[in-house]
């Protein structure tokens, strides 16, 4: 393996970040590229095939482009619907981002457990299954939140995001039955832990968990035989959408991502 080869985050937006930021803290001096499909944002509104076919077509040049060592799809949304699809397409490691409901369903007193992601998101037979799979025993709320997706977006671009903005973007899962005795929500979408602070104002006493840190340590552990550079570098950004602009700049730089690129 060429210890300059990247790994490749992978989402509709700034949410990878989230994944990128725990990763780079267990392998600090890995060579990062991060891809946002901001031209194809927001996920959450679009269609399963829609989803299924646009993702693969636009990972396969990227991979070409910049030859990573393994992919990161670091959002549910396109986890959820393509992750077969990517694998299918892909000739390398796929890592994929699916809701926590094993770690929420662990985490758990009350047995009531909530799942806030995309519309998308939400409505996955994936989600399904791993509510089955994991949580059998738990009744498991879902709530999708365009909303919260934008509101974490904003926050990045250096927009003030109030804590009532984020408690009624979420309220809805809450007026469901059963929603008072929810201890744990399931952060299923990768842009809500950037509104952690927030989430946590807005709802304290109930716990938040994501898949971020578990999937850090899923691509350590793929990568464990491999060399790295000896050094950090500049991570490389690349939208397929407008540029970005300065206060989001500044937010990327933050999460190591130097080298900005836009089509
Ligand atoms: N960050 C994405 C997710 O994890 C998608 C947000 C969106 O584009 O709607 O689901």
């Amino acid at each position: 393996m060429d210890p300059a080869a990247p790994l490749l985050f992978f989402d509709s937006g700034v949410g990878g970040l989230t994944v990128l930021q725990p990763t780079r803290a267990l392998l600090p001096n890995a060579p990062i590229v991060y891809f946002a499909d901001s031209a194809g944002f927001p996920y959450g509104a679009r269609s399963e095939a829609d989803i299924a076919k646009r993702v693969p077509a636009l990972l396969a040049p990227v991979v070409e482009r910049f030859h990573p060592r393994l992919v990161v799809i670091a959002c549910n949304t396109a986890s959820t619907i393509a992750l077969t699809t990517v694998r299918a397409a892909l000739d390398l490691p796929v890592v994929g981002t699916v809701p926590a409901i094993k770690p929420a369903s662990e985490m758990s007193k009350s047995r009531v457990i909530g799942v806030l992601g995309t519309q998308a998101t939400v409505r996955q037979p994936y989600v399904d299954d791993l509510a089955a799979r994991f949580a059998a025993d738990c009744t498991v709320i879902r709530h999708g939140s365009p909303e919260l997706v934008e509101l974490a977006e904003a926050k990045l671009a250096g927009v003030a995001v109030s804590v009532e903005a984020v408690r009624a973007a979420v309220q809805p899962l809450f007026d469901a039955e059963r929603a008072r005795e929810i201890d744990v929500v399931v952060l299923a979408c990768t842009h809500f832990p950037l509104l952690d602070e927030e989430l946590r104002a807005a709802f304290p006493g109930v716990a938040l968990t994501d898949g971020g840190p578990g999937i850090a340590r899923r691509i350590a552990f793929l990568t464990r035989d491999q060399s790295w550079p000896s050094e950090p570098s500049p991570g490389i950004a690349l939208f397929t959408g407008a540029a970005p602009g300065g206060p989001l700049l500044h937010s990327l730089a933050r999460f190591g991502l130097e080298d900005v690129r836009t089509p």
